[in-house]
């Protein structure tokens, strides 16, 4: 392995987004440039009721992120987030700027550092019934092995909350309890439409992008076959329609998988709820 290599001793099966690179700096500043440009684009039309200054810090975050990876603790995350989700999370956290931060799905504690670097002076509380692949533990935030709804929280009312469910978790039904304990804004991972089901292994039913398809009563049932498993689930359009009414803003995020070339990302999405 090169020399240069910021992961010289990692495992040789380990995940190479961010560590591939160009090494000539003019060519990797037109990558680097394409996705701090279309960071700051993105927030500016996208994010509604960030704080002053979102887009710059938006910007500022897409160009400090190609290095903040390199030190992330958890090396090998497959299973969880990956270059290009992470991107977008550290983005839109530092462009939210909130100073109460929830996150549901914490795997090996790879979005808790993510969040805790994106929001150094933030309270965090972090949700997983199984931590038994925890990595990485945020020094100073909340770490808890049950769901978010079996623990009370600081209230959110005045202050500004952002929740991150990244659980797997029915999405309509996570909708239908963030606004119940008064939260706004809430990001969300894992949010494929209904006809690419098989390219996550638990997914999320319905998820967000199957709640705003205007057709989705037309598929009610839905099968797929993964890894050779067949899977069968028919959908409650009941809850679809009423989680839907509860979404103000809904924007998904770009894949920026064609402006960097790493893994496809998992479709992570900003929803506004109406109050
Ligand atoms: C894809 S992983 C999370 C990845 C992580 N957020 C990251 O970006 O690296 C999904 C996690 O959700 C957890 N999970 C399952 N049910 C959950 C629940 N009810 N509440 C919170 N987490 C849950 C699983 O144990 C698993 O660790």
């Amino acid at each position: 392995m090169a020399p240069d290599d910021p992961d010289q001793n990692a495992p040789p099966n380990q995940d190479r987004d961010g560590i591939d690179r160009m090494l000539t700096p003019g060519l990797q500043a037109r990558v680097v440039d394409k996705v701090t440009d279309l960071a700051a684009t993105t927030v500016r039309d996208h994010v509604h009721g960030a704080p002053p200054g979102a887009v710059g810090r938006a910007r500022e975050a897409a160009l400090a992120f190609f290095d903040l990876y390199d030190q992330r603790p958890v090396k090998d995350n497959k299973g969880g987030s990956g270059f290009n989700d992470s991107l977008w999370l550290f983005c839109a956290a530092r462009a939210l700027a909130p100073d109460l931060i929830v996150e549901s799905g914490v795997f090996r504690g790879h979005s808790t550092w993510l969040l805790r670097q994106a929001c150094p002076e933030a309270e965090i509380h972090s949700f997983d019934p199984d931590l038994t692949n925890l990595v990485h533990r945020d020094p100073r935030g909340g770490l808890y092995d049950v769901d978010w709804t079996d623990k009370p929280l600081p209230s959110p009312q005045g202050r500004r909350a952002l929740i991150f469910f990244d659980d797997h978790v029915n999405q309509a039904r996570r909708v239908r309890e963030a606004r119940e304990r008064g939260f706004r804004d809430l990001l969300f991972d894992d949010n494929f439409p209904a006809e690419h089901l098989y390219a996550v292994g638990v997914p999320p039913i319905p998820t967000l992008e199957m709640v705003m398809d205007p057709a989705i009563a037309d598929h009610r049932e839905i099968r797929w076959r993964r890894r050779g498993k067949s899977h069968h689930e028919v959908l409650d359009i009941g809850e679809i329609s009423d989680c839907k009414r509860l979404i103000k803003h809904y924007f998904v995020f770009p894949d920026l998988a064609p402006l960097t070339r790493y893994s496809a990302g998992s479709g992570l999405t900003l929803v506004k709820l109406v109050d």
